[in-house]
């Protein structure tokens, strides 16, 4: 069965009544984020498809007009057909629509927080590694209960710390319980975030 809208995609069955929603980097596919969601749950389901923009071949979520610079109308489209996907995708496998958690790395990030600014209803929690500030929403969404970890590199060229800290404080402002964590690293993912990432989910999301 095809599902409506369409993500070419991998879906794992896990024993638990959670599923992640796995969302990868610029030029990364279905695959990449896979052994990561083992990693972080390895009773989680896992959900995880691909970004239907490309940039000189490079898969990713939304169009972006430079490095940081995104083009909004495309960024609102995208996340909204995103998000309808994830609803089609749990009606399609059974997936328990009260524990989804987005983990999104870098432009996976970007959209994942995206989702919860416009489509907060989707997801009940994010893992958001090197994520920026997306968008500003119209309307401030009401994110009490959400629950939110960001993993940030403190000496990431592409993302700002000042920009992540924004992006943790209009989460806050919302409603959510953010953790901020900033590591001795660039953009690229560590062991050590992956590590606290893991104690987080298993500690402070139902
Ligand atoms: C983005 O475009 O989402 C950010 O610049 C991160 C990236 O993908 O390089």
């Amino acid at each position: 069965m095809r599902l409506q809208p369409d993500f070419i995609h991998e879906f794992v069955r896990g024993k638990s009544e959670r599923t992640l929603l796995l969302l990868h980097g610029t030029g990364g596919n279905e695959r990449d984020l896979i052994p990561l969601g083992k990693e972080l749950d390895p009773n989680a389901s896992l959900l995880s498809p691909r970004g239907e923009v490309l940039e000189n071949g490079m898969p990713r979520f939304f169009r972006r007009l430079a490095e940081g610079v995104f083009d909004l109308e495309d960024l609102k489209k995208r996340t909204h057909e995103l998000a309808d996907f994830v609803v089609s995708a749990a009606e399609h496998y059974k997936i328990d629509t009260k524990h989804i958690i987005a983990v999104g790395y870098s432009n996976g990030a970007n959209i994942a927080a995206s989702m919860l600014l416009l489509r907060p209803e989707i997801l009940t929690a994010a893992v958001l590694f090197r994520a920026m500030v997306p968008l500003v929403p119209k309307t401030a969404p009401s994110l009490n209960s959400k629950r939110i970890w960001i993993g940030a590199g403190s000496l990431d060229p592409i993302v700002p710390a000042s920009n992540t800290k924004e992006l943790a404080e209009m989460l806050r402002s919302a409603g959510a319980e953010v953790t901020i964590r900033f590591f001795q690293s660039g953009h690229q993912l560590t062991a050590e975030d992956v590590d606290l990432a893991r104690e987080w989910l298993t500690e402070s999301v139902d």
